[in-house]
């Protein structure tokens, strides 16, 4: 017997067998990697006697999941959302010094090259919505103004849509804009309120959830993206805490730090001042903190 056999395989040294396969490896990581999945994987099955029939359903299950992946959609990434292991990457990759806000998914909606705005502009482009007013600072973890910071926003519309979601419906860069900072580091910017959305749910991640009955929806958000020199790049979500599914985000991307308050405010003379022409806008403020590298 070659040193890297373990002897025939049988239900009991299953694990030993398979990766003792592995020893002549040429990557070291690829070997811990299949090394850690074999062992969890074969505890699963040990655990759960599958039946013939009920692992012929999880490889359909994972067929159909792949044949549902397009440059424009990915199945798998929403089977790792849903799952909660991309919040669970995300965290590891994302540990922050005390004070640094905090991060969370990416999700499939950001959008390369949206042009550069001006502080105050507003980006909803096709003026449907309740208005909202958003402002804060970009703050070292000194509590100093970070300069030249590149805020990348992005949100859903009062409809839950992104722009993406609805071309020739929404206008292009709809609810989309990228803002740098001036000497004190502040933003704002004017937009609508966003409100919560099923993540795409007519595929094997949607059904899934159905039978394990949860429902798909996440609460309302605004998405950031915030890069400055000599900084780690943040990227991050602000939450309307006042959402009906603010405790049970499909994607469990919530965290406690990321609620801001969406306030109403009916003073006329503010609401002229903004240029907006309801009877009320929606005033959120929220400052963030990044890391040094
Ligand atoms: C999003 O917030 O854009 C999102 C995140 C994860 C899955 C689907 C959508
Ligand atoms: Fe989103």
């Amino acid at each position: 017997m070659e040193a890297y056999e373990n002897g025939y395989f049988t239900e009991e040294n299953s694990v030993e067998v398979v990766t003792g396969r592995n020893k002549n490896a040429k990557d070291a990581r690829l070997k811990e990697v299949m090394d850690v999945v074999t062992r969890k994987l074969h505890e699963a099955v040990k655990e759960l006697e599958p039946t013939q029939e009920e692992w012929f359903q999880a490889i359909q299950f994972l067929s159909r999941t792949g044949q549902l992946c397009t440059e424009w959609r990915q199945e798998y990434i929403l089977l790792s959302d849903v799952l909660g292991v991309s919040m669970l990457v995300d965290a590891i990759n994302n540990r922050k010094p005390s004070g640094a806000s905090e991060s969370t998914v990416l999700g499939p909606f950001h959008v390369e090259d949206v042009p550069l705005s001006r502080m105050g502009d507003n980006i909803c482009r096709d003026q449907k919505g309740e208005d909202m007013l958003v402002h804060g600072r970009i703050l070292d973890t000194e509590g100093q103004p970070v300069e030249g910071a590149i805020i990348d926003v992005w949100q859903a519309n009062d409809e839950g849509f992104y722009d993406v979601q609805q071309k020739g419906i929404q206008p292009e860069f709809n609810l989309r804009g990228v803002f740098r900072t001036g000497a004190d580091g502040s933003y704002w910017f004017r937009a609508v309120k966003p409100r919560f959305y099923p993540i795409p749910d007519d595929g094997t991640v949607g059904k899934l959830l159905g039978n394990l009955g949860r429902h798909p929806f996440r609460p309302a958000h605004l998405h950031y993206m915030i890069k400055a020199d000599g900084f780690e790049p943040l990227t991050t979500h602000i939450f309307d805490p006042d959402d009906r599914y603010i405790n049970s985000d499909a994607v469990f991307g919530v965290k406690e730090s990321l609620l801001a308050e969406f306030r109403k405010v009916e003073t006329p003379a503010r609401i002229r001042e903004l240029d907006f022409t309801g009877p009320f806008f929606w005033e959120v403020e929220y400052d963030f903190v990044l890391a040094r590298t």
